[in-house]
């Protein structure tokens, strides 16, 4: 069954939702990419316009399909090491203040599919060793959140992570997990997602 085009109002409905429930703006221009996100939500439900759509979200029956439209409508662009400096200011700023042996956690706060609190817990693991420190991981779409747990990612996507981190904290697959990397438990462990 053909999908109709998002209208104006029904985007407007969309764009309040997700900003109440996540604070995302989304522009006028991000109209198509809503329509195309949500197109096979309607088509699963057989639903005829996505005023119908917007209607079963926020009929207070489906929480499961609201975490859905979430995980669909958030963009979750991540890479190992993806802003340089902040791990410049991490090594040369925060950890070099840090006093020795004190408990030090950070919170990677909208963690994607766990690039990012992998990255840091490798500069906290160089810094840190052994001592009390962890990174947390949390994120308002669970679909990546899932694949954070996993540390398990494609080898194309792991291009940022040096020679040294990659010998270190990870693994490389064999036989029919070639071509993929897992970062080590002893990392992972590390990571705690809530
Ligand atoms: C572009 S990704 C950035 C990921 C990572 N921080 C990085 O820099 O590589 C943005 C992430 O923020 C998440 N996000 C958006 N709004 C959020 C909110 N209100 N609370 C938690 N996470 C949120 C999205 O689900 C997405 O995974």
């Amino acid at each position: 069954m053909p999908v109709a085009s998002i209208n104006d109002k029904e985007f407007g409905q969309f764009q309040k939702l997700i900003y109440q429930l996540a604070g995302i703006s989304l522009s006028p221009a991000k109209k198509a990419l809503v329509g195309g996100r949500l197109a096979k939500r309607l088509a699963q439900y057989r639903l005829d316009s996505y005023g119908d759509y917007f209607k079963l979200l926020t009929d207070g029956h489906n929480p499961t399909e609201l975490q859905m439209a979430v995980d669909l409508l958030t963009t979750n662009e991540t890479y190992f090491f993806r802003e340089p400096k902040h791990f410049d200011f991490l090594r040369g700023r925060v950890l070099a203040g840090h006093k020795p042996g004190s408990p030090f956690r950070v919170w990677s706060a909208a963690c994607s599919s766990g690039e990012e609190p992998y990255s840091i817990a490798m500069v906290l693991a160089d810094h840190l060793g052994d001592g009390p420190w962890e990174v947390v991981a949390s994120d308002i779409s669970t679909r990546v959140l899932e694949k954070a747990r996993g540390g398990h990612y494609p080898m194309d996507r792991t291009d940022g992570i040096s020679r040294e981190h990659l010998s270190r904290y990870c693994l490389k697959g064999i036989g029919s997990q070639a071509n993929t990397l897992l970062v080590e438990e002893k990392l992972r462990s590390r990571v705690k997602s809530t």
